[in-house]
């Protein structure tokens, strides 16, 4: 399974350094071999070597030049990342990101052989709309988009489930990843307000291959103990 934690614009260089360490030394005691990624703010990357996985929550097609304030593949190349995560909907929703503009991203990392977490999901007022404008909708979040990648982990993220506390029943969860798995083999994880009590229901559906959790995975022992759900499944199957 995939256990993903994503910081936001959370934690300090040296807050992010003691969490990766804690984390590090958790999955190593408690022999946790589940794919653990965390993707830390851009001033907090760091190499790392070990089983957690660092990754870039965005950076800009380019090796390097004239981008103010973005990050090249040459600055995460400097500690080793080769992991990174587009389409997350606050940067679709508040930093305006387009679909274009995430296909040029993904095509860029796509040909350097990044692992790419590509994030999917719905506004509120598209749910309510329906299941079939619902669905058109995140159809439209896969164009451009290679679903055949061998790289490709895809996280569907419902934008109104992000940081509110709510979330689709597990019953919804496990039939919107069955629909979503006919578009695209890649494994399949599910963000939005995952928790430590729902974590494990999460984790245990069918067709949900993992979790990206945001605020909840700022207690490195919140995540800690996810991951060790995760085990606790693999485990049993
Ligand atoms: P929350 O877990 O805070 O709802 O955030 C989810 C998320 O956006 C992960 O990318």
């Amino acid at each position: 399974m995939i256990i993903a934690a994503n910081l936001k614009t959370n934690l300090t260089r040296k807050q992010t350094a003691k969490y990766v360490d804690e984390l590090e030394s958790f999955l190593n005691k408690n022999k946790i071999s589940q794919e653990v990624l965390v993707f830390p703010a851009a001033s907090s990357l760091n190499a790392h070597s070990g089983k957690v996985v660092i990754g870039a929550q965005n950076a800009y097609a380019t090796v390097n030049g004239a981008f103010t304030g973005e990050t090249g593949k040459e600055h995460l190349d400097e500690f080793g990342i080769n992991t990174i995560l587009i389409g997350h909907s606050e940067r679709r929703h508040i930093l305006g990101e387009s679909q274009e503009e995430l296909i040029k991203k993904f095509n860029f990392y796509k040909e350097l052989g990044f692992k790419i977490v590509y994030c999917i999901g719905e506004p509120l007022e598209i749910r309510e709309a329906g299941h079939e404008p619902m669905m058109e909708y995140i159809s439209a979040q896969y164009e451009g988009i290679d679903v055949s990648y061998e790289n490709l982990i895809i996280a569907y993220e419902p934008v109104w489930a992000i940081g509110t506390g709510l979330t689709p029943t597990l019953e919804e969860i496990e039939s919107i990843h069955k629909e979503l798995k006919k578009k695209s083999s890649a494994p399949l994880l599910y963000g939005g307000s995952v928790k430590v009590t729902n974590a494990k229901d999460v984790l245990a559906l069918d067709n949900v291959d993992g979790i990206l959790v945001g605020s909840a995975a700022l207690y490195v022992d919140h995540f800690c103990t996810m991951c060790e759900y995760a085990q606790s499944i693999e485990n049993k199957n």
